[in-house]
């Protein structure tokens, strides 16, 4: 689901026409504006005094603003969440998804690089991503997102975060931090196969494997997060005559003071797999289709689920 409005599109375009100089040209425009040939460190110097970003980084600012960091404040997705919560609850919220005066700002420059501006290792380190994406609610027993314990005790635990989701672009780090809102992202990371299970007698079963390659489980970040996996065992002309699912998240069940815990964590770490039994198929089998679908719940209050997107990160057939 495409949430950015042509308006916020508009203007990034228009931003990155009105400064057309990027990181490359930081240099040169330091020296236009002190009017003699500084060194980078001392326009350095003078950029973390004055604190505007924009005027030295167009490209990157540009990046930003179609970014999801940007956006966190503004989103229609954090609106709607943020209208479901008590009034005495919202500054809580808002704090982390829009920390600066400016909150149409969402998560600025300033929220990552504020510690060091001028030091892009500090900001790569995971820490600097750490206030925000691991922390628990007021009154609940354990963390609600937690990407940063998943990340130390994954395989990728030596890969910084950046590493991951800053690639280069025209020669710096991409800032537009595509991911869980583009189906296309997850769909290089996430591999599946099944196979047919042949076991005489026994309900027509299939072996599925799960591999996704993020440095983090699948999913991560937001609570009611989740993936789903479809099997249907197909007649010929199409009618299911079997199928089965899986759910990958967590589920959560209240406390007495009415604080949530955790009630299960299904989530995938590195790879899942399991022989699933379709079980007494109805007619005879043709083929056996399969779909990874992955869910951004907006609130789940059960047995209600709202939904705000619902996409197919893979899919597939299987002749019988
Ligand atoms: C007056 C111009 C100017 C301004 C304003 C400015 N910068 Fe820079 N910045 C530079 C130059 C020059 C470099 C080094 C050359 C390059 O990376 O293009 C640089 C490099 C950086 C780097 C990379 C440092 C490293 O370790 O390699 C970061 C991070 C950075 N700037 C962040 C910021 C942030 C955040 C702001 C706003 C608080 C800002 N800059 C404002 C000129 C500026
Ligand atoms: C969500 C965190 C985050 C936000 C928001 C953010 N940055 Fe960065 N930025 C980073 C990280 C992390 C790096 C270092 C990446 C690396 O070296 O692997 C970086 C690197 C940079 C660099 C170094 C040049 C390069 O190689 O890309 C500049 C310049 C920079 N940021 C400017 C900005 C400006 C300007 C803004 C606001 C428009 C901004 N950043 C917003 C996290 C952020
Ligand atoms: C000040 C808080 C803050 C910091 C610091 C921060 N983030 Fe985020 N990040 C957010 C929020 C809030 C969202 C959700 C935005 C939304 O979808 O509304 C988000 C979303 C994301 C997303 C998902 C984007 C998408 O398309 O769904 C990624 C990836 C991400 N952050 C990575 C990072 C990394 C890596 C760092 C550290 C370099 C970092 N963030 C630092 C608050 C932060
Ligand atoms: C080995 C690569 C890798 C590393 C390291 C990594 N990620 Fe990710 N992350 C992914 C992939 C792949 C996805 C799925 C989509 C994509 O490609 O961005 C993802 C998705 C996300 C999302 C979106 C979740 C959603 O539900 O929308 C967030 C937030 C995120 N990562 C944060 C982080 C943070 C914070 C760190 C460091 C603690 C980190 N990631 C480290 C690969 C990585
Ligand atoms: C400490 C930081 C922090 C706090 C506090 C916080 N969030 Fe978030 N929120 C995040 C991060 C990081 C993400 C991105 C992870 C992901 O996409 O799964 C996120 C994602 C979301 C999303 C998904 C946005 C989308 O576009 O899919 C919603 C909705 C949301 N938060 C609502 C809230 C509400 C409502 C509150 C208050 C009850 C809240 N958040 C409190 C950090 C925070």
């Amino acid at each position: 689901m495409k949430r950015l409005g042509p308006l916020l599109l508009a203007a990034a375009i228009a931003g990155a026409c009105a400064h057309p100089a990027g990181t490359g040209d930081a240099a040169r425009r330091g020296r236009d504006a002190t009017g003699t040939r500084a060194t980078n460190s001392t326009v350095r110097a003078t950029a973390d005094r004055r604190g505007d970003c924009a005027a030295c980084h167009a490209e990157i600012v540009a990046e930003h603003r179609g970014s999801y960091h940007r956006a966190a404040f503004t989103d229609a997705t954090f609106q709607a969440s943020l209208a479901l919560e008590a009034p005495e609850d919202r500054a809580f919220c808002v704090d982390c998804h829009a920390p600066e005066p400016d909150r149409a700002a969402g998560v600025g420059c300033a929220s990552c690089h504020g510690a060091a501006p001028h030091d892009a290792k500090v900001a790569k380190r995971p820490s600097s991503c750490a206030p925000c994406h691991e922390f628990t609610f007021d009154g609940r027993p354990e963390l609600v997102q937690k990407t940063l314990s998943e990340h130390a005790s994954s395989d990728f635990a030596a890969v910084a975060c950046a590493e991951c989701h800053m690639p280069k672009r025209a020669g710096h780090r991409d800032h537009r931090f595509v991911a869980g809102h583009s189906p296309a992202a997850w769909r290089s990371a996430v591999h599946v196969d099944v196979a047919r299970v042949v076991s005489a007698g026994a309900e027509p079963s299939v072996r599925v494997t799960l591999r996704v390659d993020a440095g983090h489980a699948f999913p991560t970040g937001d609570m009611f997060r989740r993936a789903r996996l479809m099997i249907f065992a197909e007649a010929a002309d199409g009618h299911i005559v079997a199928s089965a699912e899986r759910t990958f998240g967590r589920t959560w069940t209240s406390l007495p003071n009415g604080a949530r815990t955790q009630a299960s964590d299904t989530r995938v770490r590195g790879a899942w797999t399991e022989a699933v039994a379709l079980g007494e198929p109805s007619g005879a089998i043709a083929r056996v289709r399969w779909s990874l679908v992955f869910d951004r719940v907006l609130a789940a209050r059960p047995p209600h689920v709202a939904l705000a997107s619902s996409d197919v990160v893979t899919e597939g057939e299987l002749p019988w």
